[in-house]
């Protein structure tokens, strides 16, 4: 009998060793390294294109059509893919435990029930609990089939006899083919199957969305080469102690990647909230020091947010510097420029800063509202609350210029932001606003009057 060869293969990023390392030499990742059987080298004609080899031609003889996109039915869902679902497309979407995505793509499916058929494969719950979910949800579609199985090759012989224009499965880790004798959820399985359903995809003009388990560290369980492997990944994010998440894609291949959607999980699924800032700002106390509003452009939309800043006298040796939302190294930075161009004795002082609603900001754009926030709380003075403050900060205490000014002020306008506090070099680029004042500043001793 042929003895059965096993390799160790690296679970983050697929390295192989004949032998158990403690540490991947080549992503440094420890005690990853996982025993598996190794494929039959035969396998690998499975991804032998089918049919005549292509012939190049000249670029200006290829004909483009227009990717004919079907809407989801969910607006929030169709901005971050760019437009719509692309048929023969395959997303892949990551996120925490818990945090909304099989209810995402169930309420995507039977949305788009409405026009075909759509497939709904489960590794993680059986139909009832499904049915369960969709009775919440107020779902009755009979094109939306679903189906509990976590065998690929079964999988793919349902998806090959009734055709759906749409595929979910939820989740790849819980895929498993018969082909390799690793467990299910390693990296093996998971390239595999993944490897196999974008060839059915591709093959029959299918759109496939793919659930992803995310790590600890907030990458796709599994090979980052999943993420090569299909056309948009998308991340669905959010605080789990909120009622909003947001949805945002880090690659497309059919759209830009900037776009964020925005929902609110509710007692039946999740809503698209069409006008987040009015969400965001909310729940914002009035006239309290170290809240102040800035202005942040998510993909293609301006999006209005709360800072907050606490700064207390430190009970350590060594002061804290703590941020949720935004970079920790830009915020130290900033308090570095506060200390040295205002003057402020920060370092016997912790400072917190928090964006508030769960939202991640990293756009320089937001600097002069952090520095606004932090000097607010450390003075015990208020920001104006119908004040809006954008700008980037240098290093020597200069306001920059920012893009899109235009498109920030007026979305505070329509939130009845009567004040704007912004670079003078945006503010030259303005027209005339009614309704709202602009104060145009060079450097931060000039916001420092119109601030306190
Ligand atoms: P789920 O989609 O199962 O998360 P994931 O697939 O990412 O693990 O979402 C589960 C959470 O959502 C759970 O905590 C309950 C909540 N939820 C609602 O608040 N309202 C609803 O209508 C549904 C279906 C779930
Ligand atoms: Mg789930």
């Amino acid at each position: 009998m042929a003895k059965v060869r096993t390799v160790f293969v690296c679970q983050s990023c697929g390295y192989q060793s004949p032998r158990w390392l403690g540490r991947c030499p080549d992503c440094q990742a420890w005690n990853a390294l996982v025993e598996e059987q190794q494929a039959a080298e035969t396998d690998l004609a499975r991804y032998a294109p089918k049919g005549d080899s292509a012939t190049p031609e000249p670029i200006t003889a290829v004909q483009a059509a227009p990717e004919p996109r079907r809407s989801s039915g969910i607006g929030e869902l169709d901005r971050v893919l760019g437009g719509g679902v692309v048929p023969g497309s395959v997303v892949l979407i990551g996120g925490d435990p818990g945090i909304g995505k099989s209810t995402l793509v169930l309420q995507a499916l039977a949305a788009l029930a409405r026009s075909g058929t759509t497939l709904y494969v489960s590794g993680e719950e059986s139909p009832q609990q499904i049915k369960m979910r969709a009775d919440r949800l107020h779902l009755a579609e009979d094109r939306l089939l679903v189906l509990a199985e976590t065998s690929l090759e079964r999988i793919i012989a349902q998806a090959k006899k009734i055709a759906p224009a749409v595929l979910a499965i939820d989740s790849i880790q819980t895929v498993f083919t018969e082909h390799l004798g690793s467990a299910p959820g390693s990296i093996g399985q998971v390239r595999e199957s993944a490897g196999q359903l974008v060839l059915l995809s591709k093959g029959t003009n299918l759109a496939t969305f793919l659930v992803g388990h995310v790590t600890k560290e907030g990458s796709f369980a599994g090979p980052r080469v999943l993420e090569h492997m299909v056309d948009t990944v998308l991340y669905f994010e959010g605080d789990r102690g909120h009622s909003f998440r947001i949805l945002r894609a880090v690659k497309n291949r059919f759209g830009s990647t900037n776009e964020i959607g925005v929902f609110a999980m509710k007692e039946d699924g999740l809503q698209p909230v069409p006008n987040p800032s009015e969400l965001f700002l909310a729940e914002r106390p009035v006239e309290v020091p170290g809240s102040v509003v800035i202005a942040s452009i998510e993909g293609t939309r301006p999006i209005l947010v709360e800072l907050q800043a606490l700064v207390s006298p430190t009970s350590f040796g060594t002061p804290r510097r703590t941020t949720l939302g935004i970079e920790p190294n830009r915020a130290a930075l900033l308090i570095a420029v506060l200390e040295k161009k205002m003057g402020l004795h920060l370092l016997g002082h912790d400072v917190f800063v928090n964006v508030a609603g769960g939202v991640r900001i990293d756009e320089p754009a937001v600097d002069l509202g952090v520095v606004a926030a932090v000097a607010s709380s450390f003075l015990d003075k208020p920001v104006d609350a119908r004040t809006l403050v954008i700008g980037e900060v240098g290093l020597a205490g200069e306001v920059r210029a920012v893009s899109q000014v235009d498109a920030r002020v007026r979305e505070a306008m329509k939130l009845g932001f009567s004040r704007c506090i912004l670079p003078e070099s945006s503010r030259r680029q303005l027209p005339v606003l009614p309704g709202v004042e602009l104060y145009g500043v060079a450097s931060l001793a000039q916001a420092w009057d119109l601030l306190f």
